[in-house]
């Protein structure tokens, strides 16, 4: 057997995104009582436009034909996966139910519960929960993590992955599977401070997503229309260039005269604005709370030099994250293309350690 022997909690973690479907597969070993973490394949393939709208998927049959062309292309073959939903697509409560409850009976308060947040009959309502622990005030409660969604929304994801050949095993949310991927890699991450707060900003194709983590729990998650297809519309408009070209130019960096001045830093500072109103959310509710750290990930966060210039907007320090920096890689996998493309897997990576949490 090797080194990473190939764990039977193994899950692929598939993010279905608004512009792609991502493919992470992660093995990992305990040395020195430490785990240790291996790519073992991983692919990208895009989606065409409308087919993923809002993060809801339109054609799961389209979205399932580009799952399968990512599996193939990753050479991985496992099967059964983790998925997640949007985060505006469930809702999740902390709830208190009285302790000592049993099983079916706190199903059966769960159902209740769960029928009050989604407007739907409960039979077309997906849900699932979670026992926190004893509650802090109330000896005689428990808290209960309740989250749900809409049935359809559900089904939809599901069918594009079984339409892709897979095995759905677990549907997540995704700040949570951001979470665990910031609670599992972090921590031995010398670059990061746990101790402090940690934002994470997601900043994808249409949205930035902002997640508040104290001490490693997040307790603040917030969606932003804004994301690099923006960028890609301001540079389309100031220079009258097609998408093509302006995508091109926004990742290779452009020496058109003004680029700096017109279309990047007038983007920096719609970010930045957009993420000091979800810090001042936050530091309302939890008064005196500093901002330690603010990580970037998403395919944005590769834009050349922005973290420095989040940086210096929001006067703290803006690091771009890469999850697979602690990581070994297998041989099959182009550790560059990986490297290219990491702060973008933050999701699926999220979502392939899923199995084992
Ligand atoms: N090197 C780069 N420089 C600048 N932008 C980049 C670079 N690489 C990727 N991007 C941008 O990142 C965005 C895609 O990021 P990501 O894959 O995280 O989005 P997504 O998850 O599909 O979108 P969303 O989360 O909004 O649904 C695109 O706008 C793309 O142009
Ligand atoms: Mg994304």
């Amino acid at each position: 057997m090797g080194l990473f022997s190939r764990s039977s909690n193994k899950l692929l973690g598939i993010d279905i995104s608004s512009s792609a479907v991502k493919l992470v597969e992660l093995s990992r070993a305990s040395v020195r009582g430490q785990w240790l973490y291996k790519v073992e394949a991983f692919a990208t393939a895009s989606i065409p436009e409308g087919i993923v709208e809002s993060k809801r998927i339109n054609e799961p049959g389209v979205v399932g034909d580009v799952i399968r062309d990512v599996v193939t292309r990753s050479g991985t073959s496992a099967k059964r996966a983790a998925t997640a939903l949007s985060g505006s697509s469930i809702i999740s409560r902390v709830i208190q139910l009285p302790a000592g409850l049993s099983e079916s009976e706190m199903e059966a308060m769960v159902a209740l519960e769960a029928d009050q947040y989604i407007p739907q009959h409960i039979d077309e309502v997906r849900y699932d929960f979670d026992i926190i622990g004893v509650n802090a005030s109330n000896a005689e409660s428990v808290d209960v993590l309740l989250a749900a969604s809409r049935g359809d929304i559900v089904d939809d994801l599901m069918n594009a992955l079984e339409v892709g050949g897979l095995v759905p095993e677990v549907v997540d949310a995704e700040p949570y599977s951001v979470e665990h991927c910031c609670q599992l890699l972090m921590q031995d991450d010398e670059s990061v401070d746990m101790d402090a707060n940690l934002v994470i900003a997601d900043i994808g194709a249409r949205t930035m997503d902002v997640h508040v983590l104290r001490h490693g729990n997040m307790v603040q998650t917030r969606e932003y229309a804004i994301g690099g297809n923006q960028l890609t519309a301001d540079i389309r408009k100031a220079y009258g260039l097609g998408y093509d070209e302006a995508e091109r130019q926004k990742i290779q960096g452009s020496a058109t005269v003004g680029y700096e001045e017109m279309v990047i830093q007038p983007f920096i500072k719609r970010l930045a604005q957009e993420l000091r109103g979800a810090l001042q959310i936050y530091q309302a509710k939890d008064e005196g709370a500093s901002i330690g750290q603010i990580m970037l990930v998403g395919g944005s966060a590769n834009l050349q030099g922005i973290a420095a210039l989040v940086g210096h907007e929001l006067a703290l320090p803006v690091k771009a994250w890469d999850p697979f920096a602690k990581m070994q890689f297998a041989k099959k996998v182009n550790i560059d293309r990986l490297r290219a493309q990491a702060p973008a897997l933050t999701v699926a990576c999220g979502l392939a350690l899923r199995g084992y949490i």
